[in-house]
């Protein structure tokens, strides 16, 4: 049975009603399931057992802690983007051999708290990267590991906001350049190349480009090789979609079969980075109905939760199904559902049939366990919503919700 699921006219997570978190802790809230997070950590492990790969989280998925924790526990290595991510994944049990630093900014003192944690690779995308990473190696006389991360000009055929593979981005270095950073590093006796990558982009659900990625990292690798550098493996990134609406993503399998025959070709150990794939469609945003409110226009249906704790409906387009929570059939209403928040991009959906509402009735959307809470914010002074990790019939509160008085704590 799907973690999320109907059973006696109301929707479940696992074994738990949706109805009776939300009467305990309030709504909003995020409730995830675990056993949801650990069948896609396991079958990602799966699909790439027949090959050498090191699966790192992308922490910016979902940061909470608990849930690092489980996922950390099946093996997973953690991708991360700042001193912040490192320290979570870190709290969280994440061998420090099994992270990998990734984007365009990393600032020095960043830097230097990897270098004294011992990261497996610091994924480089400029020239002034580099110099920083290697003079801050060189002054604690330390060799720092790097991968370089190319920019291969390849479509992801995804929303343009998340697209990171193009050269009109400012993501990764081109080939040429990557091809002269990795001759300095063989100069530099502060750093060591270690890898090479890339990554195109997020919620992709068409394999060409990846396979294409595959193939243009693994014949970039392997010129490496005949200029003479030694490279212990090949980071693919992130990057694929899962189902929100219609979409049909790839299974891990077919993923897999899509990238592995290029890698295979280079013996190379392989990093891939998944975040929305694991964490995805394990959680939904649970709200409750303020009230209806009809313009001449349209119909409203006025929700708890706003684009603070959900904003990918407002800032990608994204479709997030939803759903009532009490799933006995009434008449059905459409409705604009929307945030309490002073936008008119406060919404969450668009022209949606549901139940006809009360106030007080439960809504929750879909597909809210990757970049819903780590995205989350305290816009219009909403205390952020709570965080719940079902485990069968037992829950547990893994961030409590903000009080009113956490909103200006930073400020007395
Ligand atoms: N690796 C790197 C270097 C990344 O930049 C990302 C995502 C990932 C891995 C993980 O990608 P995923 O497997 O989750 O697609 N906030 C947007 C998504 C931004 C993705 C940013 N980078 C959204 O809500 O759709």
């Amino acid at each position: 049975m799907p973690a999320f699921h109907d059973r006696n006219d109301q929707a479940y997570c696992e074994d738990l009603a949706l109805s009776t978190i939300a009467k305990d802790v309030g709504t909003p809230c995020y409730v995830y399931s675990k056993s949801s997070i650990l069948d896609q950590c396991r079958s990602i492990l799966a699909a790439f057992s027949t090959y050498p790969t090191l699966p790192c989280y992308a922490v910016k998925a979902n940061s909470n802690l608990s849930i690092l924790k489980e996922i950390f526990k099946t093996g997973f290595g953690a991708d991360i983007v700042s001193q912040g991510e490192m320290e979570r994944a870190l709290r969280a049990g994440v061998d420090p051999k099994k992270i990998v630093y990734s984007g365009v900014g990393k600032r020095a003192d960043e830097i230097a708290s990897a270098l004294r944690t011992g990261i497996l690779a610091f994924n480089v995308e400029s020239s002034a990267e580099l110099e920083t990473i290697a003079s801050l190696a060189a002054e604690r006389g330390l060799v720092a590991p790097v991968s370089l991360r190319v920019n291969p000009n390849i479509d992801a055929r995804t929303n343009p906001k998340i697209t990171t593979g193009l050269f009109s981005t400012k993501f990764g270095l081109v080939e040429t350049e990557a091809r002269a950073l990795a001759e300095k590093v063989r100069q530099l006796p502060s750093l060591r190349l270690v890898g090479v990558g890339c990554h195109i982009g997020s919620q992709i659900v068409d394999v060409a480009p990846l396979t294409e990625a595959a193939v243009r990292m693994s014949q970039f690798a392997a010129g490496l090789r005949e200029l003479g550098h030694q490279l212990d493996f090949i980071d693919l990134g992130g990057g694929v979609g899962i189902r929100y609406q219609a979409e049909v993503p790839p299974t891990m399998e077919s993923y897999a079969n899509a990238i592995l025959g290029a890698v295979k070709s280079t013996g190379l150990k392989l990093l891939i980075e998944p975040g929305r794939v694991v964490v995805g469609n394990a959680g939904v945003l649970v709200c409750s109905v303020v009230l209806t409110k009809r313009t001449p226009e349209k119909n409203f249906l006025i929700v708890d939760g706003a684009m603070n704790d959900l904003v990918r409906p407002t800032m990608y387009d994204s479709y997030h199904e939803i759903k009532a929570a009490k799933t006995t059939h009434g008449p059905l209403q459409t409705y604009d559902v929307v945030g309490p928040i002073c936008e008119t991009g406060d919404y969450f959906g668009k022209d949606r049939e549901l139940p006809a509402c009360a106030p007080g009735d439960l809504i929750y959307l879909q597909s809210s366990g990757a970049y819903g809470s780590a995205m989350a914010s305290n816009y219009n002074s909403r205390p952020r919503a709570p965080e719940v990790l079902v485990d069968g019939s037992n829950y547990r509160v893994i961030r409590r919700r903000e009080t009113l008085q956490d909103l200006w704590e930073l400020e007395l």
